[in-house]
């Protein structure tokens, strides 16, 4: 009996490590895929954004048609910074920490160079997407891929320049306006505000603020910003700019419930060119937009992430994507 149960125990302790080796087998197996693995960490200021929406869902498009090709895999990871600088300093040091491979990162505070000096440090190739930071100099192993705002911004000013009376409904010899911003710190909302302004005045029109106010990129703001200033200021106002479709759409639905027509008493304008805001452009409920591309941009990001895990020298340290305006035309 003693024998039987020796036998037994041996015959079992064979199973255990043979059952030891292959459940290691798989983690080798992992452990050379990973050669062929690129990770990536991606960083979005906040996942609740209409535009960057679509831009790192094109980012993960662009990453799941490579790895359907076969050959290297690249193992995306997004996440939200819910418009948190210090979540944001997190995530990117836990990414830093993980040793991926690459970055792509949609800072939230562009103000301080700092989170951008950390990640210079860690020697980790990097594009910075979307908010760029004022006056930075990239390293070799960083750069910026985004749109030049004060081409959009133009573009706005020029929408309503093209308008009859170059804007001026009411024709008081003045376009009176209000103007509904971005984060204030942001520099597609200051370059948006100005330059939209500044094609108005470059071209002789008058013009008075009405209003200005911060919507923070977002629809429900707009709509109670665009509320209020139509309520305080009521038919003075003759047109809205927005820094962004989102909040462009929110005051659409303000002017509508205030009984005012947009194209007939008052206009219109956002950036990004949403495709909702495409068809009110189509249908007369917006006056105008101007396409953020969003597609180009993340295209443009990706590429730039595989040259510089290829070693590549990138020339073009800060890559504008040109803006399109967009009217009924
Ligand atoms: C702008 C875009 C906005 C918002 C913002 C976030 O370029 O027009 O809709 O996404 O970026 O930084």
């Amino acid at each position: 009996m003693k024998k039987l149960l020796s036998i037994l125990l041996a015959v079992l302790m064979v199973f255990a490590l043979v059952g030891c080796s292959n459940e290691q087998a798989p983690a080798e197996e992992g452990g050379e895929a990973t050669g062929d693995t690129v990770k990536i960490g991606v960083c979005i200021y906040q996942f609740d954004d209409n535009f960057m929406t679509l831009f790192r869902n094109n980012i993960q498009a662009y990453f799941d048609d490579l790895n359907s090709k076969g050959g290297t895999q690249y193992e995306v990871t997004i996440v939200d910074g819910a418009n948190d600088a210090a979540t944001q300093t997190e995530q990117v040091n836990t990414f830093i920490s993980q040793g991926v491979d690459a970055l792509i990162v949609n800072l939230v505070q562009t103000t301080s160079d700092a989170l951008a000096k950390a990640i210079e440090d860690s020697g980790i190739p990097c594009v910075f997407i979307n908010r760029e930071i004022a006056d930075y100099q990239y390293s070799a192993k960083t750069c910026y891929v985004g749109a030049d705002a004060r081409d959009s911004g133009t573009y706005q000013g020029q929408i309503i320049f093209d308008q009859p009376e170059h804007g001026d409904l009411n024709g008081d010899g003045k376009v009176s306006y209000i103007m509904i911003m971005g984060d204030p710190e942001n520099s597609d909302a200051k370059n948006r505000t100005e330059y939209s302004i500044k094609y108005l005045t470059d071209n002789g029109v008058e013009v008075e603020c009405l209003y200005q106010e911060t919507g923070n990129w977002d629809q429900a703001k707009g709509q109670e910003l665009v509320a209020s200033a139509l309520a305080s200021n009521g038919d003075a106002i003759e047109v809205v700019f927005c820094n962004n479709d989102a909040m462009a759409i929110g005051a659409a639905q303000a002017i509508e419930a205030a009984g005012r027509t947009v194209g007939k008493d008052i206009y219109l304008v956002g950036v990004d060119a949403l495709a909702e805001c495409v068809e009110m452009v189509n249908a007369g409920t917006m006056t105008g937009t101007v396409l953020n591309d969003a597609d180009g941009q993340a295209a443009a990001c990706c590429d730039t992430v595989l040259k510089l895990l290829a070693g590549e020298e990138i020339a073009n340290k800060v890559n504008y994507v040109p803006y399109v305006m967009v009217t009924a035309e």
